[in-house]
């Protein structure tokens, strides 16, 4: 079968399963199972009662204002909840329903794992929402996405990648996706975090086989969550200032070609020289690190990944630095953008940040020197490499 036929089919299925519960993150419990060596079967029944009685389910999905001040009350609209939840349909006067079941959830999954029904076929893998970590921003490298980032992400897709471009869905859906993908991830990090609280702090792992005590208090539930829902608010702080532009001509061109190949930038060691993509890296992300090599497993050990493969995890795959020479960047692609991802490096990947001094100095770089790099980068993207399709 064509894999485009495939994914039609899968896209199908993917839309009309009617899921009444959110599936349990049991890729992250296994997780935590085995870097703590403990059970974590208790406090995932009872951080599963605390999260849907807080989130509701995927049919009817709610953001827990009554337990945020402020601002916190209506980052997430319920409006929004109840127009990408549930079944796709239209209204009388045109009003869609269902738009993460219509347009998200094939890839993304019904929790925001990224690991929906067509996500095996795709490399990169979709985004696990679930972590909170998003790479395509304009904020810090540790901060999250602005509102801005992700409309703006929803509107471009991630080139060069199974994201698709939303462009032709209206605004008014496009807010409503991005409320519900924030929804999504909030809802996940809580999961996440709740479960590594009840498991660390609250001797879940010692509790008696059947034993029924409830042992999540309410103010930890609040502070955990409250602090999620803090960090997406504080985004919009948390951006990252772009300091003014050096003349691009070939000096600047000839400088960041220098700086690439050279002793503190060093970015040929990842891209290959010239950005050809030659250089031998054998590295993992960080979605797929946090189940394999950060809890001592090899991720390319079939055996040893096979439990977590059972509990949902998808293979880990390789990830490669980009062929900057094929000019097809996945980010905004602007100047821009291309400064900000040289110095805050790339969220959940390997690609590092770089220091920034006042100075030239042997450990860090100015930011013109910065704006050389980025110049470099442009220039190689506008040589069309070999391999171009
Ligand atoms: C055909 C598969 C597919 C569909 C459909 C899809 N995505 Fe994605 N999405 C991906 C892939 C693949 C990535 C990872 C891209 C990367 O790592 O650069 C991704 C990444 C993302 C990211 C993370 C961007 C970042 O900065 O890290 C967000 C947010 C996102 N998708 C939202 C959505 C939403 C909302 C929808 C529905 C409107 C959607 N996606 C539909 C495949 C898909
Ligand atoms: C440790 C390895 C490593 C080093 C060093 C490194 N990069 Fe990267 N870089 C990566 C990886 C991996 C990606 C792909 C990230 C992804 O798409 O998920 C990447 C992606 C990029 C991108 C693509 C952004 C986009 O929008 O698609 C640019 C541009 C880039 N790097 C430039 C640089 C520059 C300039 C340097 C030197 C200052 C550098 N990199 C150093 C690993 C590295």
């Amino acid at each position: 079968m064509r894999p485009v036929i495939l994914l039609c089919l899968l896209l199908a299925i993917g839309c009309d399963a009617a899921i009444d519960q959110f599936p349990a993150n049991d890729v992250y419990a296994l997780t935590l199972a085995h870097s703590r060596d403990v059970r974590t079967e208790l406090a995932q029944r009872d951080v599963a009662e605390v999260i849907r009685s807080l989130f509701g389910t995927p049919e009817s999905p709610v953001w827990p204002s009554e337990i945020f001040d402020g601002e916190a009350k209506s980052l997430v609209k319920s409006e929004s909840l109840t127009a990408a939840a549930g079944p796709i349909f239209s209204d009388r006067e045109g009003n869609n329903f269902g738009l993460f079941n219509k347009h998200c959830v094939a890839c993304h999954g019904v929790s925001g794992s990224g690991a929906g029904p067509a996500a095996v076929f795709q490399n990169p893998y979709p985004r696990d929402f679930q972590a909170g970590v998003f790479k395509w921003k304009s904020t810090e490298r540790s901060a999250k996405p602005t509102r801005d980032d992700l409309v703006g992400l929803l509107h471009r897709g991630v080139k060069g990648t199974g994201m698709p471009s939303f462009a032709l869905v209206s605004e008014a859906d496009v807010s409503a996706l991005t409320d519900y993908l924030v929804y999504l991830s909030v809802r996940g990090e809580a999961e996440r975090k709740l479960l590594a609280f009840a498991i660390d702090e609250l001797g879940y792992d010692d509790s008696e086989d059947d034993s029924s005590e409830f042992l999540i208090e309410d103010a930890d539930v609040h502070q955990i969550v409250g602090e999620i829902v803090e960090s997406w608010l504080d985004a919009s702080k948390r951006g990252v200032p772009v300091p003014k532009e050096v003349a691009s001509n070939t000096d600047s061109i000839a400088r960041g070609k220098d700086l690439f190949h050279g002793q503190i930038a060093n970015c040929v060691g990842c891209h290959g020289p010239g950005g050809n993509g030659a250089a031998v890296t054998l590295d993992f992300d960080d979605w797929a690190k946090e189940y394999s090599s950060r809890i001592g497993l090899t991720p390319t050990n079939r055996d040893a990944m096979k439990p977590f493969r059972q509990a949902g995890a998808l293979r880990p795959r390789q990830i490669k630095p980009r062929q900057l020479n094929q000019g097809v960047l996945r980010g905004a692609g602007d100047g821009k953008a291309i400064y900000r991802q040289i110095s805050q490096g790339i969220a959940g990947t390997p690609m590092p940040s770089l220091t920034i001094t006042k100075q030239e100095s042997a450990t860090g770089l100015t930011s013109d020197q910065v704006w050389d790099l980025v110049h470099y980068v442009q220039s190689l993207g506008s040589q069309p490499g070999d391999t171009l399709p």
